[in-house]
């Protein structure tokens, strides 16, 4: 169990990356490394974003930490992944195998959580956090995954239109 100092802890570093990043892509890669380390249960931390002018719509891997994933490119009818970028709603899956969605990435994957990234009102990107505990995301996870996704748009927000 993950007390709330360590969760308010991570939230401040979080805070200070942000503002200390010169550009998204270097929050991004910053991001995934602190949760990675910082957080035990979080084994694949990494983003997905909206690959853009592609038609269909499509997720294209970037930032991450973890072992190397075979899905580098996910359309958005496939997958955790798909759901909440094509949703625009958090997605948090306690138990994989139960879910249909579920694309594997590790075997020892058995809980998720897809959060996605808006930047002027739209999605253009997710966080994705795998881990190899049950149930591991809980709602003050949630809460955490969700402030570290907003912080990535608003970052995004200073240098796109
Ligand atoms: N499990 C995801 C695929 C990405 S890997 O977890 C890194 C999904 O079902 O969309």
């Amino acid at each position: 169990m993950v007390g709330a100092d360590k969760l308010e802890e991570v939230r401040g570093q979080i805070k200070e990356l942000a503002q200390a990043a010169n550009n998204p892509q270097e929050l991004m890669q910053q991001m995934v490394k602190l949760l990675h380390e910082r957080m035990l249960k979080y084994n694949w931390v990494g983003f997905y974003m909206m690959e853009p002018g592609a038609n269909p719509p499509m997720l294209v891997l970037g930032a991450f930490e973890g072992a190397m994933t075979p899905h580098t490119r996910i359309p958005l009818n496939q997958g955790i992944c798909g759901a909440a970028a094509s949703s625009g709603h958090t997605v948090v899956v306690d138990d994989v195998s139960k879910d249909p969605r579920y694309l594997a990435c590790s075997l020892e994957t058995k809980s998720e959580i897809v959060v996605p990234v808006f930047a002027h009102g739209r999605v253009v990107g997710e966080l994705d956090i795998d881990s190899h505990f049950p149930a591991a995301f809980t709602f003050e996870h949630q809460q955490l995954v969700q402030y570290c996704a907003q912080i990535v748009g608003k970052k995004l927000e200073t240098v796109e239109r």
